[in-house]
């Protein structure tokens, strides 16, 4: 495998090419004028596990996961904390002088972190839409950010059921009861991929939606999709993908290279330019 030679930490992916992650991470390295690249590293799922026992030679200080290795590493960790255990993924990873890796999950604090400014009088009630990885960061967050009820709707009842067992506060709502789930509801957030560029739109009415709700999506390609688009014609506050994967870059640049960066507008400028 080849990994270029000023490479600190970098994202793993199967395939990367599409990640935003070296242009998000590659900005706060030059605005703090540090010598050091973040690459992009194709890898197989089956060769994660090794792949993660050479790097730590190679001067890499730590990585991040994307699809699909994000829950497969968990068994591949020397340690876990308590959130990537709980969420049952692991997004960030780090090396420790003897080259161990520390698995842990930075998509909830990402979540919480730009949303929860967004949020105007105390929210009680989430509507969460889908169940898979990214839906468990979201609930891990909702959760932190003292929602006291949390729905969770998704399409097949096998996945809704073990979500229900992994976080056994959540309400789970059939897919055909969604719209009825919006009811008095301060926040909905999809988390499945319909909306997204390729994908199926995601079909529902907004009409029980309190109109003080605000609506979150995770997809960012395009970065107004269609449910963030009929919620603003309805005149909610929304809030698109990208602000999740911009903050949850933060706690991981930082664990690396010991400098707290900031998710700023020239930030987001940036990595939207890679969008294009
Ligand atoms: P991620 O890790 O990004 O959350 P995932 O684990 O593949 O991705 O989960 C995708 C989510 O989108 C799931 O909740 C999935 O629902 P199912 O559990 O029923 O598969 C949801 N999803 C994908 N396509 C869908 C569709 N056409 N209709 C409804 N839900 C869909």
């Amino acid at each position: 495998m080849e990994v270029e030679a000023q490479a600190k930490a970098a994202v793993i992916g199967w395939p990367v090419s599409h990640s935003l992650s070296p242009r998000l991470h590659g900005y706060w390295l030059a605005e703090h004028g540090i010598d050091a690249r973040y690459a992009a590293l194709p890898v197989e799922p089956e060769r994660l596990s090794d792949t993660l026992k050479i790097l730590p030679a190679m001067g890499l200080r730590g990585v991040n996961l994307t699809l699909p290795h994000k829950e497969i590493a968990l068994a591949c960790m020397d340690s876990l904390d308590a959130i990537a255990s709980d969420i049952g993924a692991v997004n960030t990873v780090t090396f420790d002088a003897q080259g161990k890796a520390h698995g842990t999950n930075t998509d909830a604090y990402g979540f919480q972190a730009h949303i929860a400014p967004l949020l105007k009088a105390k929210a009680r009630k989430a509507v969460v839409l889908g169940a898979g990885g990214a839906s468990r960061a979201v609930i891990y967050a909702l959760r932190q950010m003292g929602f006291t009820q949390i729905m969770v709707v998704n399409r097949s009842p096998k996945r809704l059921e073990q979500i229900s067992l992994a976080f056994p506060f959540i309400e789970p709502v059939s897919w055909q009861s969604r719209e009825a789930a919006l009811e008095g509801a301060q926040l909905l957030v999809n988390t499945t991929s319909l909306g997204m560029k390729g994908e199926p739109p995601l079909e529902l009415s907004l009409s029980g939606l309190p109109i003080v709700a605000l609506v979150a999506d995770i997809v960012y390609v395009p970065l107004e999709t269609p449910l963030l688009q009929a919620a603003r014609k309805r005149g909610h506050r929304v809030a698109d993908g990208l602000g999740m994967l911009l903050h949850q870059a933060v706690p991981a640049f930082e664990l690396w290279f010991g400098i707290r960066p900031t998710v700023t507008e020239a930030l987001r400028e940036h990595v939207l330019a890679g969008l294009q």
